[in-house]
């Protein structure tokens, strides 16, 4: 694996690759790496081409700052599970690199709907950090194929519609949640929690699999009310329980028995924010 710190550097090197007609998957993360993001670099593989990961610890998309002083660092280990993965590339930029003139008076992107619902509207000005970042790495990287984790389902429609908004020529190719052996979505926040809090996090997917499983077409305001209290009794501060519509996120009181639905959960344990979502309409 090529290690680059500069986007110069980074650029020379796809640019020759490109006029060799070589396609480039691109995998954007925050580090802290486990099997999901692993996942990712799996699918980019799978690809043939050359396969490019990036790790930034984007400061521009915490809304929170104590979240961003305690994002988990782990490199060395990183760079080990990235080279094992087989991934060619890894972009490893300074604040500095990716916001020489600041941080200051970045660019706004019209995101729509999709900004005011969900992590939209309990993490205001999270989405805008996202596009900010991603932007600039869509630029330098130039990817075929983009790589993104469903475990992130709205920042997934929100990379969409950026890279609809840039009108490059890059496919997002949305990839499964991967999870642990009890459920839990696998997070590099999982990391900050204690044995018993880990213990606990099970029942963010205990109350997704229940949403699914009492879905049927009618009001939906009972179930997610319930959802709530279950885990609120769980000891869990809820910021929301949402079932929506999964292909605009348009939340849905009243299900036609057809239209496919995605519920999603926010909420904290203590300190550690989790979240986290599930097709409801899926059988597996
Ligand atoms: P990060 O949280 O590091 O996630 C990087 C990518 O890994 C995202 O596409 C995310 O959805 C995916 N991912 C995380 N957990 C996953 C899991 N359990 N299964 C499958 N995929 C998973 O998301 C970000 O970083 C940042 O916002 C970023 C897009 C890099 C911009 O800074």
């Amino acid at each position: 694996m090529i290690l680059f710190k500069k986007s110069r550097d980074l650029h020379d090197f796809l640019k020759e690759k490109r006029r060799r007609d070589i396609p480039v998957g691109f995998v954007p993360t925050m580090g802290a790496l486990h099997a999901g993001h692993i996942s990712l670099i799996g699918e980019s593989r799978k690809k043939g081409g050359l396969t490019v990961c990036s790790i930034f610890v984007n400061p521009t998309q915490f809304n929170d700052s104590k979240d961003f002083d305690q994002y988990p660092y782990t490199l060395e280990k990183d760079i080990d599970g990235l080279e094992a993965a087989g991934c060619d590339v890894l972009f490893l930029p300074s604040v500095k690199e990716m916001y020489p003139e600041g941080l200051k008076n970045l660019p706004h992107f019209d995101l729509g709907f999709l900004e005011t619902v969900l992590e939209g509207k309990f993490r205001p000005g999270h989405f805008q950090g996202v596009c900010q970042v991603v932007e600039r790495l869509l630029k330098m990287v130039q990817p075929q194929f983009l790589y993104l984790g469903q475990k992130d389902f709205q920042q997934c429609m929100v990379i969409s519609k950026l890279v609809e908004i840039m009108g490059i020529d890059t496919r997002v190719v949305i990839c499964p949640t991967q999870r642990e052996s009890d459920g839990l979505a696998m997070s590099s926040r999982n990391l900050r929690l204690s044995p018993s809090e880990r213990e606990q996090a099970v029942y963010i997917h205990k109350t997704l699999r229940f949403l699914r499983q009492e879905l049927k077409p009618g009001y939906l305001d009972d179930m997610k009310e319930r959802a709530i209290q279950y885990l609120a009794a769980e000891g869990f501060r809820v910021d929301y329980v949402e079932i929506a519509e999964a292909e605009t996120l348009k939340p849905v009181t009243h299900w036609d028995g057809s239209t496919p639905l995605v519920a999603l959960i926010a909420a904290f344990i203590n300190e550690v924010r989790l979240i986290d979502n599930l097709l409801l309409q899926d059988s597996h």
